[in-house]
This record gives structure tokens, C-alpha cells and sequence, in this order.
């Protein structure tokens, strides 16, 4: 059993070594909506490693590729869902929440946002935390693709190239 602590609150989870940091448990602890169910394609599980980033496995090339679209990455972030624990590690994630769905900040109009409302595949603040949401910021999300791992496993089954 190895230990991870979450940063700033310093609660410890346990899991089992070699289990991806995102286990279902520690997900629904921590609120990750995990949109793409844990494929590495999105940045709904993506964390900061304060401390013992050895003790994860190595960054892979799905992962390496998808960080590289979430704009808030930096070199201590991981996808919770593919770094495997093998020790303890100390980790903190982006402030804010992930959206769903483009409708959802649409329904959303005219209130304040609690708290950063951040895009599911590249991590982007949508809006701060404080401010309304306005349909400015609905407008931002015109044509922007939300599931963009569906069309990947669309294009796989009729036989065409995931990219
Ligand atoms: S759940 Fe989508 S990358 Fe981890």
C-alpha cells in the first residue's frame, strides 16, 4: 500500500502499488469527472506533484501529448489516471471545475462563479472565480469540441486513423 497526500487540505488516501493515482475512490473524493474515462485524452484528472514524482511511473506518450494541450501543464503535472503509484507522493489539483458540456455554462448565466470554471480538454480558465458568467463566455465555447476521444473512437471503429 502506498500513500498519496493531497495538498493544501494534507488528507492521505491509501492505494494498493502499481494503481493508477486516480483509483474510483480517490476520484470521487476528489470530484474528478474523469471525461474521458480515464484514457489519457483529457485534462479533467490532470494534478501538480509537489513531492515524489519518482515514485510515479513514466510519463507515457498519450500522456506526454494530451499535457501538452492543457494550458495550465507544467513540469510537475501528471493525468492522475496514468501515473501508477509505486511510493508516496504529495499531489494538489488545478483550482477550479471542469465543465461537462457547453450547455452547461450556457445554463449557468448571470451567476457568479464560485470558483474557476475550467475547459475539460485543455484546462483552460474560462471563467475566474468571483466573476459572472456572462454569454461572452458561452460565445468563447462556439465549435469548441468537448469529447474530442469520441470522434478518436468513431474514426477507430469505422476503420479510419485515430489521431
Ligand atoms: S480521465 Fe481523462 S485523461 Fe485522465
Amino acid at each position: 500500500v502506498k500513500q498519496i497526500k493531497l495538498q493544501p487540505s494534507g488528507e492521505v488516501y491509501e492505494v494498493k502499488t502499481n494503481t493508477a493515482l486516480s483509483t474510483d475512490i480517490l476520484a470521487e473524493k476528489l470530484g474528478l469527472i474523469m471525461a474521458c474515462g480515464g484514457h489519457g485524452l483529457c485534462a479533467t484528472c490532470h494534478v501538480f506533484v509537489k513531492d515524489g514524482g519518482d515514485n510515479l511511473s513514466p510519463v507515457s506518450d498519450r500522456e506526454k501529448k494530451t499535457l501538452q494541450r492543457v494550458t495550465s501543464c507544467s513540469p510537475a503535472s501528471r493525468l492522475a489516471c496514468q501515473a501508477r503509484v509505486h511510493g508516496p507522493v504529495e499531489v494538489s489539483l488545478p483550482e477550479g471545475r471542469y465543465l461537462e458540456s457547453a450547455e452547461e455554462l450556457e445554463s449557468l448565466i448571470g451567476r457568479r462563479a464560485e470558483t474557476n470554471i475550467l475547459h475539460p480538454v485543455t484546462g483552460q480558465v474560462l471563467v475566474k472565480q468571483g466573476q459572472i458568467i456572462s454569454k461572452f463566455a458561452t460565445r468563447q465555447l462556439k465549435g469548441a469540441d468537448f469529447k474530442p476521444w469520441e470522434i478518436a473512437s468513431k474514426t477507430k471503429t469505422t476503420g479510419g486513423k485515430a489521431v
